[in-house]
This record gives structure tokens, C-alpha cells and sequence, in this order.
């Protein structure tokens, strides 16, 4: 069952905007299930290299630095390392977390930019954009604001209107100003772009996508749609300051360009290379061979994890950046997509302070109570609604009850019938026979729950597992069989044991802090936490007889109602459309 062959495995999650605090929704969609897969194929003894970054180009991030009163770069030094300790308070397990605005992605966006070009694929072309007169400059994207002319929502912005969802030409809204100085005096004028000409590689994206059958069916299905639609050429410069600079091939500036820079998501996805170079250099590692594939990348397997709305970058527009270019990239073998959680049904929001944002979160309790809710509950055939009644009902029943308990009960007794110490006694029958089949056939669906990247359906078998252990413990009965055979029970509970440390090393991918806890307690050495073969036949008797057993502290805190009510009222519980 266990491929024996090491494999390479790639794995990049969505770069988060470096603007503000991202919600649990955000983390749920694309960082932590990228963590989770990562950290199953390491314990299967994968090399893995996982890579993410924070996405920082673009309006959202200039008006935000604007907002309080600090450079755009200060903005980003600063939200960069808030971005990168709530990832290691979430255990986020990163090789790296890079940023977009590095020297190695200016480099490489603007190689990319020559080779585009080179091939006959970018063209500069005149368009209309929005220009302030008051501001003396072009509003492209969310510097421009005003009516949508799809929904008549009069807060729209220039890209995309938060009413209805649809994106938008900043052209074409009503009654347009400024989101600088609120200015109303705008005109459209005539300004130059570099023009990215993806129709002309619409068959050859078409053909990719087609033959790239272990992509799920999410991110398939969008990309489908994107390319019956027809591929448009699309503008890749902007008319900002804060961005990579557009230059010729010697490195000058490109002339007319000189206030210009690419859009945010041109360079973005070239971060996911660029953020390899920064790790090679900061890890002596060698990215080469991640991502050319004339120079070892070809065995590589490469995953991407996103939300759906990212779909369509990855799976046209980077790809026109990557086969455009002519040359030996490494292109994304499986790309999982997710739906949306929505806060009880509606959007999560800082300004009308509505869901758990992942600093508060962190404040209210450990990591893997959140980490768990939202694997169990991953937005994958839906969007998933993040209740904090649902969230209380998963940790005290699963966490607690299910896993905790049975840690608790049978460490606990050890200690106290046992003399703390493993027993040798014993010969297993009927109920360790079927505890043993039970345990082969999670471990072999867990693995291919991981391996699908169904996180729902790994945390409910993982479940499922522990349930199957507490129904071990019923029939086994050791607590009865000690009044008159304390061979009997000794069975019972160096079965119990060996079920708790096997219960934390599938656990590792889900609540690592947690599943560390437990391994520590049991002293099982870092080399044995592996993930089990469902094939080995003495899973159920691996740790060492007299082994000292000591309980761990208390794993998991119960929810309380009060706590629920409590939250519900800090950050708004009730669904906003009823
Ligand atoms: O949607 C987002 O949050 C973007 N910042 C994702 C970028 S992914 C990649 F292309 F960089
Ligand atoms: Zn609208």
C-alpha cells in the first residue's frame, strides 16, 4: 500500500494579501489544508517543500498604508511579520513564507516580462483609465470607486463590486471618485500599457487543462468555463508607484513606463518561484531543481492549494505567463480549490465586525481546537457555514470526548493499576483481532483521503478511528477483567496505549501541537512517529513492554455555553440575512 519510492512533492498555498488580518475563512481555503497535506507527505517520508508568501503589490495595499499614515514599504515590513507569526501560531509549517515584493520577484516578474515579449506576446497598447483631476494622477483598480453599473451599489470599486460580485473596468462606473480624496472631478484618458495577448495561447492552455486529469473537479470545472468563455488579452501594467518597475531586457527603465508597474497578478504567482529563490538562498537549498524541469524539477509533483476565485489566475493566467515564456517551467500537477465559510451564512467582515479573525482567534484557544473545526468542516462540495455552535459541538465531542477521554482514561489508569509502566502480560484475542482490522482499514482510507486532498472525509475517518478505540475499550473490558484476571485486562491496556500513540501520529497532520503533547508524554522517539503502514502487524504491540506511562496534562478545555454566548456577542453570531 505504502508507495515505496520517495517522491518530491511541491506544495504552495494562495499568498495571502498583505492588507489586514486574515479571517478563518481565508486560512481554511487555502494555508492550513496546504499545511496539512504537507505534513501527511512528510510523515510518509516525502521530501516536501511547501511555500507561501504574502501578495504584496497592488491598491489595497497602498491605501491601507495610507490610512495610517505610514509608507507603503513600512505597511509591508510590518503586516508581513504580523502575517508570519499568526502562520507559526497556527502551526503553519512553512519551509517558507517569502514576500512578493522580494529582489528575487522583481527579477524573475521582469524576466518574464522580456521572455513574453521576446515570443511575440505582449504588445503595448493605448487604453481609457480613470484620471483624478484633483489627485493630478490615474486611479486604477480600488483607487477609483462609485456606482456598479451591474447592481446600482454605489460603494462599488474599480476592480470588483462587494455587492454583487461581479469585477469590473474602473471605466465603467457611475458616478466615479477618487478613493484618495474622494474627488469627483475625473475624466477618462488615453494611457499606455503592456498588454499580455493570451488569446493567441488559448489552444494550448485548452490542451493543458484537458489532459490535466488529477486536477479535482472544482478547480477543473472552473477552468473550463474560463476558457469557453474565450481567453482575453489583459492589461499586466498599472499606472502606481508601488509595484515591480517595468524595464527593458539591459534593466533600464522602460520608456513611457516610468510612473508604471506590473499588476499585482502578474508578479503574484511568479512569487511562488521567486519565494523558492529566497528559501535557496536563506536555506543553501537549490531551487533549480523544484521548478526547471531541464534541470531535475520533471519528477517533481507540484500542488496548489486556493479558494475558487483564484482558480482562474492559476489555471490561465499563470500558465500563459509560464508557457509563454518558451521555456522549462514546472507546471501545477494537482490544484485544489475550496469553496467559501462563511460567518453563520453571511461574509465575514472587519469593518462590521462579524467572524473570528486569526489574531482574536489565537487569544481564545490553542490552534488546533480551530484547526480541526475548520479541516472537519472544509468548505469542499459547499461553501461551510462557521457557527460558533457547531465549532463548540465538534471540539467537546470530538476533541475532548472522543480523543481526550480516551487518552485521559487509559493513562490514567496505567498509572494507578499498573504501576505506571506498560504491561507485558497478555495475549491478544477476538477483541484486539478486531481492533487490529478496524485500525488496517482507517489507516489505508485516511491515507487515501489525504492523498485525494478530501480533508472532510481524513478528519471524519480520523474520527472514526478514535471512535473505533473507545469501542475497543467497551468490549475489552479491562476494568472489569481486572477483579479476576489482571492478565486479561493487562491486554486491554497495552493495547489501549499503543492505540494512544497511534491515535496522535494520524492526528500530526490535523492538531500537531496536540499529537506532540502525546507522543512526548509517551517518550515515543521523533523516528517512530512516522505514519504507520497499515500492513505492519504489530502496530497494536510497538511500544516497549515496562515502558513508564504518565498521564498528560488535561488535552482539550471544554466549550462552554457561556463562552458561546459570550462570543456571539464580541463578534457577532446571528446570521445577516435571516
Ligand atoms: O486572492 C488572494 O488573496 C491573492 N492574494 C492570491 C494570490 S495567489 C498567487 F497567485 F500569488
Ligand atoms: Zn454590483
Amino acid at each position: 500500500m505504502q508507495p515505496k519510492e520517495k517522491r518530491r512533492i511541491l506544495i504552495t498555498s494562495a499568498l495571502p494579501y498583505i492588507n489586514g488580518i486574515k479571517h478563518l475563512g481565508n486560512l481554511a481555503g487555502s494555508q492550513l489544508p496546504a499545511d496539512v497535506y504537507a505534513r501527511f507527505q512528510r510523515l510518509r517520508g516525502h521530501e516536501v517543500l511547501y511555500i507561501c508568501a504574502t501578495d504584496e503589490h497592488g491598491t489595497p495595499a497602498e491605501l491601507a498604508a495610507q490610512d495610517m499614515g505610514i509608507s507603503t514599504q513600512a505597511y509591508c515590513d510590518r503586516y508581513h511579520e504580523i502575517q508570519k507569526e499568526l502562520g507559526e501560531g497556527f502551526a503553519l509549517s512553512f519551509d517558507w513564507f517569502g514576500r512578493s515584493s522580494s529582489d528575487e520577484n522583481k527579477a524573475l516578474t521582469q524576466h518574464f516580462a522580456h521572455a513574453l515579449e521576446a515570443n511575440g506576446l505582449i504588445e503595448e497598447r493605448t487604453s481609457k483609465q480613470v484620471y483624478s483631476v484633483d489627485d493630478g494622477r490615474f486611479l486604477p483598480d480600488r483607487y477609483v470607486e462609485g456606482t456598479c453599473p451591474h447592481c446600482g451599489y454605489e460603494k462599488a470599486r474599480g476592480d470588483q463590486c462587494d455587492n454583487c460580485g461581479r469585477l469590473l473596468d474602473p471605466v465603467d462606473l457611475k458616478n466615479p471618485y477618487s478613493a484618495v480624496s474622494g474627488g469627483t472631478n475625473i475624466e477618462i484618458r488615453d494611457t499606455k500599457h503592456l498588454f499580455l495577448l493570451q488569446s493567441k495561447m488559448q489552444g494550448e492552455i485548452r490542451n493543458w487543462v484537458e489532459a490535466s486529469t488529477d486536477w479535482p473537479q472544482l478547480a477543473r470545472s472552473i477552468a473550463l468555463k474560463w476558457l469557453d468563455e474565450g481567453l482575453r488579452d489583459r492589461a499586466i501594467t498599472r499606472d502606481l508607484s508601488w509595484g515591480v518597475p517595468v524595464t527593458r531586457p539591459d534593466g533600464s527603465v522602460r520608456p513611457g513606463f516610468e510612473d508604471k508597474v506590473f499588476y499585482v497578478w502578474f508578479d503574484a504567482p511568479i512569487e511562488y518561484i521567486a519565494a523558492t529563490q529566497e528559501w535557496a538562498s536563506a536555506a543553501d537549498g537549490d531551487w533549480e531543481s523544484w521548478w526547471r524541469t531541464d534541470q531535475g524539477a520533471a519528477d517533481v509533483e507540484y500542488v496548489q492549494f486556493m479558494g475558487k476565485d483564484n482558480v482562474a489566475f492559476h489555471t490561465v493566467s499563470f500558465p500563459v505567463t509560464i508557457f509563454g515564456s518558451g521555456e522549462d517551467w514546472k507546471t501545477v500537477d494537482k490544484l485544489k480549490a475550496f469553496n467559501w465559510v462563511t460567518w453563520y451564512g453571511g461574509k465575514f467582515s472587519t469593518s462590521n465586525k462579524r467572524g473570528i479573525f486569526m489574531d482574536a482567534a489565537l487569544e481564545l484557544l490553542p490552534a488546533d481546537y480551530w484547526r480541526w473545526y475548520l479541516m472537519a468542516n472544509a468548505p469542499e462540495g459547499s461553501d461551510a457555514g462557521f457557527t460558533l455552535e457547531g465549532f463548540q459541538a465538534a471540539i467537546n465531542s470530538d476533541l475532548a470526548n472522543v480523543l481526550g477521554n480516551f487518552v485521559n482514561r487509559i493513562t490514567k489508569y496505567t498509572v494507578s493499576k499498573f504501576d505506571g509502566a506498560l504491561p507485558a502480560a497478555g495475549t491478544p484475542g477476538d477483541d484486539e483481532a478486531w481492533m487490529a482490522a478496524e485500525l488496517k482499514k482507517s489507516l489505508a482510507e485516511i491515507s487515501a483521503h489525504y492523498e485525494a486532498m478530501e480533508f472532510r472525509k481524513a478528519a471524519a475517518e480520523t474520527r472514526a478511528l478514535w471512535a473505533a478505540g473507545n469501542e475497543y475499550l467497551t468490549r475489552a473490558e479491562p476494568w472489569v477483567k481486572y477483579k479476576s484476571d489482571v492478565d486479561a485486562a493487562a491486554i486491554g491496556v497495552r493495547t489501549g496505549l499503543n492505540l494512544v500513540a497511534l491515535f496522535a501520529i494520524v492526528a500530526q497532520p490535523l492538531i500537531p501541537n496536540t499529537a506532540k503533547t502525546i507522543l512526548d508524554t509517551l517518550g515515543v522517539p521523533n523516528e517512530n512517529r512516522n505514519w504507520p503502514s497499515p500492513d505492519d502487524d504489530n502496530l497494536l504491540d510497538a511500544l516497549p513492554h515496562g515502558l513508564p506511562i504518565t498521564a498528560p496534562p488535561v488535552l482539550f478545555q471544554k466549550i462552554e455555553d457561556a463562552m458561546v454566548e459570550e462570543w456571539t456577542e464580541q463578534f457577532g453570531g446571528e446570521p445577516i440575512e435571516a
